[in-house]
């Protein structure tokens, strides 16, 4: 399996920090963000990596990682116009050739580890859900036994508190699923309508993760990421 760091956003909502340094190379306590995602990914046994970055920050991300990770095969490729998360898919495909993927977003920060998960892996769509307090602000799973029924984006009126966090293993008819998505109102191609043709398809599967995981795209959740390192890295094990 080949990882996929998705860490072109821009990051608005961290504005005026996003002005000087990508949201993924934001420091949470003593790494830039995008460590623990990558870290996540190496942990579970994957060694090629794909980050996709926007060009003009292709050499910062260089100066974060490729000193610092040499037991992984890091490429880069760029996200030219924010297309949507979906999007990432179609950027990678060249890459990925006939191999599954791990898509995961370069702001989500978790503790449990995804190892067992890979190794398991042979088809559909793997997802991640952790139950939240604020299902208005994700994309929210409803499930049926062992598998995921549909997935709705941030709904008004959520029927679980299942948020299905930006972390998704992918078999490679992904490709050809990406194909036929349509942009959302937003005009972007969504990882949860994605999702949704396999949940159709009865081909969703699913873990629920029960530690910290934070998507660490607003100020306030930044804090807590740093907070929350900070403890974990003081008080190991805890
Ligand atoms: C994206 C996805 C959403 C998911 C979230 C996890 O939302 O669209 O389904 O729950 O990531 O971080 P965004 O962060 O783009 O609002």
């Amino acid at each position: 399996m080949k990882g996929i760091i998705l860490a072109a956003g821009k990051g608005t909502r961290l504005k005026p920090l996003t002005d000087l340094f990508p949201k993924c190379l934001l420091p949470v306590y003593d790494e830039p963000m995008i460590c623990y995602p990558l870290e996540k990914l190496i942990e579970a046994g994957i060694n090629e990596v794909l980050v996709i970055v926007r060009p003009e920050e292709e050499y910062l991300f260089r100066k974060a990682l490729d000193n610092n990770y040499r037991n992984v095969k890091i490429t880069y490729a760029y996200q030219y116009k924010q297309k949507g998360t979906a999007d990432a898919i179609n950027i990678a495909r060249k890459y990925a050739g006939n191999d599954n993927v791990a898509l995961i977003f370069g702001d989500n920060i978790f503790d449990n580890s995804i190892k067992s998960s890979v190794e398991n892996f042979k088809e559909g769509a793997h997802l991640f859900l952790r139950s939240v307090q604020d299902p208005e602000r994700y994309g929210i799973a409803e499930i049926d036994g062992e598998k995921i029924k549909s997935i709705e984006e941030k709904p008004k009126s959520p029927k679980t508190n299942y948020a299905v966090i930006g972390c998704y293993l992918y078999d490679n008819t992904v490709f050809e699923h990406v194909k036929t998505l349509k942009p959302s109102s937003r005009g972007e191609l969504e990882i949860t309508d994605l999702n949704n043709i396999y949940a159709k398809n009865n081909q969703a599967t699913y873990t629920i993760l029960n530690n910290f995981w934070i998507d660490a795209g607003t100020v306030d959740a930044l804090v807590t990421a740093n907070l929350w390192m900070k403890n974990k890295t003081k008080y190991p094990g805890k």
